[in-house]
């Protein structure tokens, strides 16, 4: 059975003040009882992480655990700006996104570059968040499955059996921050076809591997999408900046 994981991405927002300020609310209203059998996590930005991490430990929840939005490809060395897998061990991070389609678009990113760094957070003891997608003109033209599949089987090559301790995240592009969510049976799809391309590699690998959805998830919509068989939860940009709303996705 894998558990629901419910992970919220706060990509390049927050503030010192802002921060313990949600913490506060997230924790109060996690103390009041969570569904049993669920994990949850906060992506924050590096400079956060600290703050973020000590906050949480401080409110003694086993319950939320964070994470970093990316990790460099490189053990360690000359590559300024780079932050090692290594390093955010160190801080106490659980989950590492790497692939975001914001990285992949705005750094060009390459699959083969994705793969090698989730293999670095899997060798710092964490898991990889493995973001895969389509645009909106790969799915106008039809291509959707066949640019995702394009993009997983990258990562199969590259990570092999090491794929059961990641977690993917199917995060169509045209759905992220644009309010327009995937409905629950065209995100179902993907995943099921995610899942049968996993099974061709190995059985195993695909029953125990999680896979998110993420794009536009809010209150009112996660309930159908965390109900689909192959829906192990979610990834949660913009609804997850404001703690209740993040709260609420957690519950349901
Ligand atoms: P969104 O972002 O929930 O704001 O659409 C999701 C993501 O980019 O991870």
């Amino acid at each position: 059975m894998r558990p629901l994981t419910v992970i919220g991405n706060w990509k390049m927002n927050g503030s010192l003040a802002g921060n313990a300020g949600w913490v506060k609310t997230v924790c109060r209203g996690m103390e009041q009882g969570m569904p049993a059998g669920r994990k949850f996590a906060v992506c924050v930005p590096t400079p956060y992480l600290a703050q973020c991490g000590k906050l949480i430990e401080d409110c003694s929840l086993a319950f939320l655990s964070w994470g970093a939005q990316d990790a460099s490809a490189h053990v360690s060395g000359a590559y300024t700006g780079e932050v090692a897998a290594s390093m955010l061990k160190e801080l106490g991070c659980t989950y590492v996104i790497v692939g975001h389609s914001e990285r992949r678009q705005y750094h060009h990113e390459t699959d083969e570059q994705i793969a090698e760094k989730a293999l670095q957070v899997l060798d710092s003891g964490m898991t990889p968040v493995i973001c895969v997608g389509e645009s909106a003109d790969e799915r106008n033209s039809g291509r959707a499955t066949e640019v995702v599949r394009g993009q997983i089987s990258k990562q199969v090559m590259v990570l092999q059996d090491r794929l059961a301790d990641c977690l993917i995240a199917y995060e169509p592009v045209w759905a992220i921050g644009t309010g327009k969510v995937a409905s629950a049976q065209i995100a179902q799809d993907m995943h099921r076809a995610i899942r049968l391309q996993l099974a061709e590699f190995d059985e195993d690998v695909a029953s125990h591997v999680g896979i998110l959805y993420g794009g536009s998830v809010k209150p009112d919509n996660a309930v159908e999408l965390f109900a689909m068989p192959d829906i192990d939860g979610g990834l949660i940009g913009g609804a997850s900046l404001d703690p209740q709303d993040f709260l609420s996705i957690c519950q349901a």
